[in-house]
């Protein structure tokens, strides 16, 4: 029965124009806002709305903005994150692609809100389409009074510009976009301090993803009771917990019937997802598997399905979290360790390399599934694997950024709970135990890192 609200002008033709958006009501919460209420009201709604930011981490959104320093002189930036470069996530690209004109409202509401004074828009570089229509998008903006000085003749100015990604995807990260945007190398800064008080340019700086931003149209347009009306209440259980409300856009990929971008509300069950939006497993199997929140946030099982996507169902099902909600299905005929090598090469690659633990830990953890895979794994190895997965990442404090996290829970989750198969795997491939206590031959990619190979002995 849920109509949506994200997505709701995706079907209609041009719907990507200032004169669709307008029709369907767009800016009419812009117009209202700006004559009727402050910058602090706005804040409020938002923060009364609990609205939780869509990008990985789940921050409260309100929360956040309440921590920048309200009599510090000079600008405000407000960073669009419109990098999208979790595996398994493409939501932000639908509402860009074809509702660019509600993410600008929403940019424009949480600028207001902010008192930031420019935005940017830090896209992913590899959105073409997304360029093209967003550009279009504020250009008819500058060209109809809701971009620049006066906004729609109100005392507010904003400017907004687009920035193009350095394709790496530690550019998401909020610092790393920070300094990627500043024009070097995108490389996530020690917090605090937290951009909130020190960001962009060294100025107070907020960072928030498209899908957020385009809530905080919805929560003022329909209110915060009806934003609250919808998804999981806090858990009263947990005074920490400040619920899962608000619609979400579920990304649906991997072996599954129909995959695309959906929309419902928070905290519908992974089972859902895939039954009632995706049509099931592909082909008539069965789930093997399936990425809740994107890559990073690990692996639910068959017999998990039932996991709620909220903020806190994947973390109780020993995963990292909701992430983006980006549900990759893996189906019963897909090799996990295939799933563990695809996940290694991804993290290793993208490792920015500042951090030790993080450089190492996901380099050596490449190598060590490169050798299961090429059968010459040991059964210790697995625990070696599970060692250095608990042991490097931002939770652990290890490192910087949360990339090492992200690195570490495929590895856990592949390995805690699929482990059946990894030793199986080892066992029918080297049956003799070979290279538990000899040297073993460099192969393949490994050629060139002999260091690997010793590494992996001397352990
Ligand atoms: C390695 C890494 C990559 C990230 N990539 C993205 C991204 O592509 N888009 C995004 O919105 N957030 C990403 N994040 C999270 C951001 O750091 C930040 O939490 C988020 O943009 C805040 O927005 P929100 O509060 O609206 O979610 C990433 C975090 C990490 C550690
Ligand atoms: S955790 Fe990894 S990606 Fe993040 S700063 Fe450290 S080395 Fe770079």
């Amino acid at each position: 029965m849920y109509q949506p609200v994200l997505l709701a002008n995706i079907e209609k033709d041009n719907s990507h124009t200032l004169a669709v958006y307008e029709a369907g009501g767009g800016y009419r919460t812009l117009r209202r806002v700006l004559k009727g209420m402050s910058p602090a009201d706005v804040a409020a709604a938002v923060q009364s709305s609990n609205l939780r930011g869509r990008g990985g981490a789940g921050f409260p959104t309100g929360l956040k903005w309440s921590f920048l320093p309200k009599d510090r002189p000079g600008p405000i930036y407000l960073c669009v994150n419109a990098d999208e470069s979790e595996p398994g996530t493409f939501c932000n690209r639908v509402l860009m692609e074809l509702d660019p004109h509600q993410v600008i409202e929403g940019t424009i509401l949480s600028g207001y809100a902010t008192r930031a004074s420019t935005a940017y828009i830090y896209l992913r570089y590899e959105y073409p389409l997304s360029l093209r229509r967003l550009q279009q998008a504020i250009d008819e903006c500058y060209r109809a009074g809701l971009l620049g000085k006066h906004v729609l003749g109100s005392e507010y100015s904003l400017d907004v510009y687009i920035h193009r990604g350095a394709a790496a995807y530690v550019c998401g990260e909020e610092t790393g976009l920070i300094e990627s945007l500043e024009g070097k190398r995108a490389w996530p800064r020690i917090k605090p301090p937290f951009p909130a008080v020190e960001g962009l340019f060294r100025k107070p700086t907020v960072v928030n993803n498209v899908e957020t931003l385009a809530c905080v149209v919805h929560i003022l347009d329909r209110g915060v009771d009806w934003f609250r009306s919808i998804g999981t209440p806090p858990d009263p259980h947990d005074p920490r917990d400040p619920g899962s409300f608000g619609p979400k856009l579920y990304c649906l990929s991997g072996h599954v019937s129909r995959p695309g971008c959906y929309e419902g509300p928070l905290g519908l069950t992974c089972r859902d997802v895939i039954e009632e939006f995706g049509g099931g497993v592909w082909k008539g199997r069965k789930a093997k598997a399936v990425v809740p929140g994107g890559l990073s946030t690990g692996l639910l099982t068959a017999g998990e399905l039932d996991t709620r996507l909220d903020f806190t169902g994947p973390v109780q099902a020993g995963c990292l979290g909701l992430g983006t909600a980006g549900v990759i299905v893996l189906d019963e005929t897909y090799s996990m360790i295939d799933f563990l090598h695809n996940s290694c090469r991804f993290f290793a690659h993208e490792s920015c390399g500042q951090c030790t633990p993080c450089r190492e830990g996901t380099q050596w953890a490449l190598e060590m599934v490169e050798r299961i895979k090429a059968g010459r794994g040991r059964l210790r190895d697995l625990d070696l694997l599970l060692e250095i997965a608990d042991t490097i990442g931002i939770i652990p404090g290890t490192t910087i950024c949360g990339l090492a996290d992200g690195a570490a829970w495929p590895i856990k989750n592949a390995i805690r709970k699929f482990r059946d198969e990894f030793e199986d795997y080892i066992r029918r491939t080297n049956p003799a135990g070979y290279g538990v206590t000899e040297p073993v031959p460099a192969m393949g990619e490994v050629v060139s890192r002999q260091y690997s190979v010793d590494s992996s002995v001397h352990i």
